[in-house]
């Protein structure tokens, strides 16, 4: 089965396509298509927001189309960045300049639990939609570190680790992450309804 990953993130892209690589689907990009597509995420829900992309991506395409919507929410800051991950503080940031105010804004803060969520949808051209989720809980470090990765990676210990996202390598995050979580489940559950063998 072939599918559109719907998203211009090329972080993304790369960490869908290699989580659904060795499975009966085979992923393309909306670059690889030369299809560029702008999706407002105006959803007050990772949910919401999963789904309008997905949507949005497969009336421009015709293709079956997997979107993400994700984000991290950190205890202390009663939740937040959540569905405003990608946008904390502003347009004028990037990663790195959220990473920073998150760390600014917890500064002192004893209770660093925080958590990655992910929803994922995938859409068809028939009208189906099939969703899942998948939540990664751990900490906020005090600085960052590692490399790897993109947006809040490099100060996110996963539970049971003692390195950040940007320190674990592709596969490790992969196996671990909140979208990896959702997107095994949204196998599980393509398979369980008989579209995928
Ligand atoms: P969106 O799903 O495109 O709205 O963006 C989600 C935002 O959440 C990203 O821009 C990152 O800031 C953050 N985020 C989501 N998943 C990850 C991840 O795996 N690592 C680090 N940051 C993430």
């Amino acid at each position: 089965m072939n599918i559109l990953i719907a998203t211009n993130n090329k972080h993304k892209v790369r960490e869908i396509s290699q989580i659904f690589a060795g499975t009966d689907l085979e992923t393309v990009s909306p670059s690889q298509i030369n299809l560029s597509v702008e999706v407002e995420e105006d959803g007050n829900t990772f949910a919401e927001n999963a789904l309008k992309k997905a949507r949005g991506f497969c009336e421009a395409s015709g293709l079956i189309c997997v979107a993400d919507d994700s984000g991290l929410t950190v205890e202390c800051l009663s939740g937040e960045p959540g569905v405003y991950s990608a946008r904390y503080g502003g347009e004028g940031l990037d990663d790195k300049g959220r990473t920073q105010l998150l760390l600014k804004n917890m500064s002192g803060a004893k209770n660093r639990r925080a958590a990655f969520v992910c929803s994922v949808a995938m859409v068809f051209p028939d009208g189906r939609v099939v969703t899942a989720e998948g939540r990664c809980e751990g900490r906020i470090a005090l600085s960052p570190s590692g490399n790897n990765g993109f947006g809040y990676d490099p100060v996110f210990v996963p539970d049971g680790y003692d390195k950040t996202f940007a320190e674990l390598g592709e596969d490790e995050k992969n196996k671990i992450s909140h979208r990896g979580r959702a997107l095994e489940a949204l196998e599980k559950k393509l398979s369980e309804l008989g579209i995928l063998k």
